[in-house]
């Protein structure tokens, strides 16, 4: 998760929102500005939760 043209999602830094419900709607709406695009088309709400659970995880350790 260390980024390749975006920034890495596990430096505890957020650009787009530091809340769980932030997070999520980076991935379900994608970034358009940045290029991102979005997900929430191709996963369910629970496995976008899941991403997002583990995004934090990782973030701790
Ligand atoms: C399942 C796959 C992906 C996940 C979970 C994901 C997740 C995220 C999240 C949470 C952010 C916001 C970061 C922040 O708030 O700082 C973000 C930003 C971004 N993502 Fe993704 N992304 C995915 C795939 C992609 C893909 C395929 C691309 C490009 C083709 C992409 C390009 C970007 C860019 C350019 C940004 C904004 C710049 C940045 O934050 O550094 N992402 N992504």
């Amino acid at each position: 998760m260390n980024g390749g043209m975006a920034s890495s999602l596990i430096d505890g830094r957020w650009d787009y929102g530091t809340s769980d419900a932030a997070i999520f709607a980076s991935i379900a709406a994608g970034i358009p500005a940045d290029g991102m695009p979005g997900f929430g088309a191709v996963m369910t709400a629970a496995e976008i939760d899941a991403l997002v659970h583990l995004m934090r995880q990782a973030e701790r350790e």
